[in-house]
């Protein structure tokens, strides 16, 4: 059986980073067909537009797509949905990508790189599964328009619209339980019900799912409070469950906990586990092209796609311990680079990991 790949590297450092974890994949004596295409900044000037039709063609007809990242300041300018940006979202949607898991892992090797102290953050393991396709982002009506009422009658406002179906509330929520289930069994739901309808909603609707967990333990919590929890004691998460617009600011959030967003990976997958998988950092146009990039966040990103959209554990892990062992071993990129290790470029550190899976 033959997997397709679509490799979408886009701008920046995308096609660095992408490079070395076709290189891994590649290395694995799968039976695999990689195809690459412009996305993001680099699609708009070979064709005009963020997410060309050909580009959407090939992500949906692939088993997988490797993301590198998109944007770059030189595209600030652009009308929104020109902007970079939009292939991603535009990707999400097309492919209906509802579950972008998130884990914020901070490596016992890394554990100088976080800025909170070492007992608050030495062996954190926290899974965020953040809804991806619905809320804020893509309510409808949206747009700007002059108010009919209220204090402001008259005056142009923007506006936008933030709702959640139940059947959209019931999938993420089985599929943050059934990741749960997989780890310490810890399930927290994270909204704003003391404020938003949409959140007592979601509350209501995740608590009626956890009938069919009784083994996971679910609790809930405000937004504004877990932010606060995320710096105060992140190791009490176990996995987090959120909507789009608080799981954007939430995973960021949980990234530099860790101190290395270069390392850290993501998956977001749709009902047939068709996925997406890019690193969680993002273009770094002020360091493209010069080959100092750190590649493991994208080829543990391609460790999560063996996982989950090939169905090829063994495979993951091995690239997983490949990553762990060129820690072990001293290897940093700048960006997680300390006294006493080897400093080594994005390319060097691929040859390690390459080397490591032998
Ligand atoms: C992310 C990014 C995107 C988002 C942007 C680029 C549209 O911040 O993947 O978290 O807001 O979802
Ligand atoms: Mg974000």
């Amino acid at each position: 059986m033959t997997y397709k790949i679509a490799v979408l590297p886009g701008d920046g450092i995308g096609s660095e980073i992408t490079d070395q974890a076709q290189r891994v994949l590649s290395a694995l004596g799968l039976d695999l067909k990689l195809s690459s295409a412009p996305v993001g900044g680099a699609a708009y000037d070979a064709h005009g537009h963020p997410l060309p039709p050909s580009t959407l063609e090939l992500a949906q007809a692939s088993d997988a797509i490797l993301f590198g990242a998109v944007g770059d300041w030189k595209y600030d300018n652009l009308a929104r949905e020109l902007r970079p940006e939009q292939a991603i979202l535009g990707l999400r949607k097309a492919l209906g990508l509802f579950a972008n898991f998130r884990p914020a892992i901070l490596y016992p090797q890394l554990a100088n790189a976080s800025s909170l102290k070492p007992e608050i953050v030495a062996g954190l393991d926290i899974l965020i599964v953040r809804e991806l396709t619905g809320d804020i982002y893509f309510g409808q009506p949206r747009g700007t328009r002059v108010a009919q009422d209220g204090p402001f009658k008259g005056e142009r406002q923007g506006f936008d619209t933030m709702h959640y179906a139940e059947s959209e509330v019931r999938r993420i929520a089985h599929v943050a339980f059934q990741a749960a289930q997989k780890r310490q069994k810890r399930l927290c739901s994270v909204d704003k019900a003391n404020v938003l309808e949409t959140s007592q909603f979601w509350r209501d609707i995740v608590i009626s799912v956890a009938a069919e967990y009784p083994d996971v333990e679910l609790s809930h919590m405000y937004v504004d409070n877990a932010a606060m929890q995320l710096v105060r004691a992140p190791k009490e998460f176990d996995v987090i469950v959120t909507g789009n617009l608080f799981g954007d600011i939430l995973s960021d959030e949980a990234a530099m906990l860790t101190g290395s967003i270069g390392m850290l990976p993501s998956a977001s997958l749709n009902a047939s586990n068709q996925g997406l998988y890019e690193p969680s950092h993002g273009s770094a146009p002020d360091i493209a092209g010069k080959n100092i990039a750190n590649p493991l966040a994208t080829i543990l990103s391609a460790a999560m796609l063996l996982r989950y959209s090939l169905n090829e554990e063994a495979q993951a892990a091995r690239v997983e311990a490949a990553v762990q062992a060129v820690l072990e071993q001293g290897l940093r990129t700048a960006d997680i680079f300390e006294e006493g290790s080897t400093k080594v470029s994005t390319s060097e550190m691929g040859d390690a990991v390459l080397k490591a899976l032998e």
